[in-house]
């Protein structure tokens, strides 16, 4: 018998079954085997929210919950925080390898060649309400794609793909600047492809006709380290779904709008928006601890806390908070900074907490610092889109050139009623 298998035996019949094992995982259709009768369906495997679930094999992104550990294509997240580029890591999320000095060259070349948008699409920004959620603009905006790149829809050729990925890249910071725009009433600016990606996505948002106008280099290098804490989180929940709509073979403008929608959510990317509106509740460090009572009583959760996948500190929080030192230099202090602080200092020693193993995760600092660049907090989520996009692109990549990924269709335990016959509106009670 092999070493790397487990053996089952079902009590209910007691028969035996060898199944193989394979990076500490099963395969759940090994499971389908063990039935009582022949015409019985089979063993499946019941696991809400995918808790203990691997829908594919990955080389892209590593996460160790336990030690804290992050790494993009086995580099450490905290060297290239530290070393690298927006634009550089969304290449070696998508391609794999660090590009070389060429590669990379071309491959910011194309993408700041990609920044404009379809004058259609300048008209659909008209549409929405003076105070349309800019989340709500993103997400349409991006299905607004599908329909001007019909050949989009190609996602087996290689060629294709790439080049919508250029696009996707190119005119995200697009959008969301018009998106801002548009909300305070203001005329859009075209982009400068003569700028860095964050540079080009601040000018966007600010620029008014000043004679002499030129973006922070501290803001834009800011920016550009939070793009890259937020550019990949292996199987999240928008990751998941960006994975799902793909494997229906739907365009990747399509695919990404759906993810979108899953990353506006207070559950996930729409945390950092909810931590600001938390922080400005409490208001004050010495409300802290009736606070903590509250979220202790179940009253509600403590935002920007805990993780589904990191049990220690989230290694992302940790750099924000460094950097968020260096965007007060230039914004002056935030002061909900001093609430933050105290409200992690707090729910650290408290058993409630450590028990639970809840730490602050990557939403609990970036909104603060949001706050201090003087971005409304309904545009936050735009932030972590624009990060997260060359993650979604890289595992679209991923999932389609993957011979074993399959249509996502999972199963289900039906426990509805048995079959009855319709009862006509008159006979009801
Ligand atoms: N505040 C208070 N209690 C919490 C929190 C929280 N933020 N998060 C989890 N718990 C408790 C929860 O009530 C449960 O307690 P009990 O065992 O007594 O019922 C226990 O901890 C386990 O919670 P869970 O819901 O089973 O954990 P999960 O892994 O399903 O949820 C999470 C992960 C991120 C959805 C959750 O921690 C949460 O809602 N956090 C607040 C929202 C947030 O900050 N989201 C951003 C996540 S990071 C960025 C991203 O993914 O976009």
């Amino acid at each position: 018998m092999s070493k790397d298998t487990f053996t089952i035996i079902d009590n209910r019949t007691g028969k035996q079954y060898e199944i193989p094992v394979e990076h500490s995982t099963i395969k759940a259709r090994d499971l389908r085997q063990i039935k009582v009768n022949p015409d019985e369906f089979g063993t499946m495997t019941y696991d809400p929210g995918y808790d203990n679930t691997a829908s594919c094999k990955s080389t892209i992104t590593y996460i160790d919950g336990d030690k804290g550990i992050l790494r993009y294509r086995g580099y450490p997240i905290e060297q290239l925080a530290e070393k690298s580029s927006f634009l550089e890591v969304a290449y070696l999320l998508i391609f794999g390898e660090l590009p070389t000095k060429q590669q990379l060259a071309d491959w910011e070349y194309q993408i700041m060649h990609h920044t404009f948008l379809h004058e259609n699409m300048t008209q659909l920004f008209h549409a929405y309400r003076y105070d349309a959620h800019p989340m709500g603009m993103m997400i349409s905006a991006l299905a607004f794609m599908s329909t001007l790149h019909k050949e989009a829809s190609l996602v087996e050729d290689a060629d294709v793909r790439l080049k919508q990925i250029y696009r996707i890249l190119g005119k995200l910071p697009t959008v969301a600047a018009f998106c801002y725009r548009h909300r305070i009433g203001r005329p859009f600016n075209y982009p400068n492809a003569d700028m860095g990606y964050a540079e080009n996505f601040l000018y966007m948002l600010d620029y008014m006709h000043q004679s002499r106008y030129s973006v922070n280099p501290v803001l834009a290098k800011a920016l550009d380290v939070l793009f890259i804490l937020h550019a990949d989180h292996e199987q999240n929940a928008s990751t998941s779904v960006m994975r799902s709509i793909g494997s229906a073979y739907a365009d990747p403008y399509s695919a990404m709008a759906g993810a979108a929608a899953a990353l506006f959510g207070p559950r996930h990317g729409g945390a950092n928006e909810a931590v600001i509106k938390m922080l400005t509740e409490i208001g004050d460090a010495k409300r802290v601890p009736s606070y903590v009572e509250r979220v202790k009583k179940g009253e509600f959760r403590l935002m920007g806390f805990g993780h589904r996948v990191y049990k220690n500190y989230d290694p992302r929080a940790k750099i924000i908070k460094k950097i968020a030192y260096d965007v007060f230099g230039v914004t002056g202090m935030n002061p909900l900074i001093d609430v933050a602080v105290e409200l992690e200092r707090h729910a650290l020693e408290d058993d409630y907490f450590v028990s639970r193993k809840l730490y602050p995760n990557v939403d609990f600092y970036s909104g603060i610092i949001y706050q201090a660049m003087r971005f409304p907090p309904d545009m936050f989520t735009v932030l972590f889109t624009l990060g997260r996009a060359p993650g979604w692109l890289a595992q679209w990549v991923e999932m389609i050139t993957d011979p074993e990924q399959k249509i996502a269709r999972p199963r289900q335990i039906y426990l509805g009623a048995d079959e009855r016959d319709y009862v006509p509106l008159e006979q009801r009670g």
